[in-house]
């Protein structure tokens, strides 16, 4: 019996780490506590395209949570396809492109009675699929990201650098810049980046330089 629950606990944690390693296999509901409440009717169009400072943040991150918990598993972890799914990236921010993601989210994709895209109706809910919607319209180009990691590494080399004092509204500034420098695959009007990210926890609280630099080093080690 004990000698039972332990080989039942190593595979426990076993099947716990390739979930995570490949993203979550079960559809999974999304803690969206942060975000507006969007009521029970379902907008035609990104509500989130225009938002900006604390939603736009936390639409992000919570749809980040959500894509890697119901979508990378097809999708691509951070929505960088694999070849399994579509690149949804590359979906056109816009109202058609948001009529589109809505239809296949909500009723999913069938193929001679195959379920190659399972629905999303019954298990997320408008708030989760906004915020996922954002996420996704938001991402950088990854390769741009890799072909320019000289300037990310001085940028994280600045915001380290705060520890010892400085001006983090300036850094703040120039972290959106080199932000808004990096082109998005879905035509939105910007990309959300780690940069943009780390300038937001600094000017909300310049004692967090260190997790606005950890932010930073995580692109680094992609
Ligand atoms: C089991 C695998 C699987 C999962 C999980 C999955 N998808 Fe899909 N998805 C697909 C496949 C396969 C297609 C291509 C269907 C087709 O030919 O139109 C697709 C198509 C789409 C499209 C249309 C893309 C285009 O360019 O035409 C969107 C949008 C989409 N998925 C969003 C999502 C979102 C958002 C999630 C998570 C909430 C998700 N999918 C989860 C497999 C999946």
């Amino acid at each position: 019996m004990i000698r039972l629950s332990i080989t039942c606990a190593t595979l426990l944690i076993c099947s716990a780490q390739l979930a995570f390693a490949h993203g979550d296999t079960v559809p999974q509901a999304v803690d969206t506590s942060g975000l507006p409440d969007l009521g029970e009717a379902m907008a035609s169009e990104n509500p989130w395209r225009t938002a900006e400072g604390d939603l736009l943040f936390s639409a992000v991150k919570i749809g980040a949570k959500g894509f890697n918990s119901n979508c990378a598993r097809c999708h691509g972890l951070e929505a960088i396809a694999g070849g399994l799914a579509p690149d949804l990236r590359y979906l056109e921010a816009s109202e058609w492109g948001d009529e589109w993601y809505l239809s296949r989210v909500l009723t999913g994709y069938e193929q001679n009675g195959a379920v190659k895209m399972p629905p999303f109706a019954d298990i997320l809910s408008p708030e989760a699929i906004w915020a996922i919607r954002t996420y996704i319209e938001t991402r950088p180009d990854q390769e741009e990201m890799t072909a320019r990691q000289p300037e990310l590494s001085a940028a994280h080399a600045k915001v380290e650098a705060l520890a010892a004092g400085g001006d983090a509204t300036a850094i703040a500034a120039e972290l959106d810049a080199l932000g808004d420098s990096f082109a998005v695959l879905s035509g939105a009007a910007r990309s959300v980046t780690a940069l943009h990210q780390a300038a937001h926890i600094l000017r909300a609280d310049p004692a967090r330089a260190p997790a606005a630099a950890e932010l930073i080093a995580a692109t680094l080690r992609n």
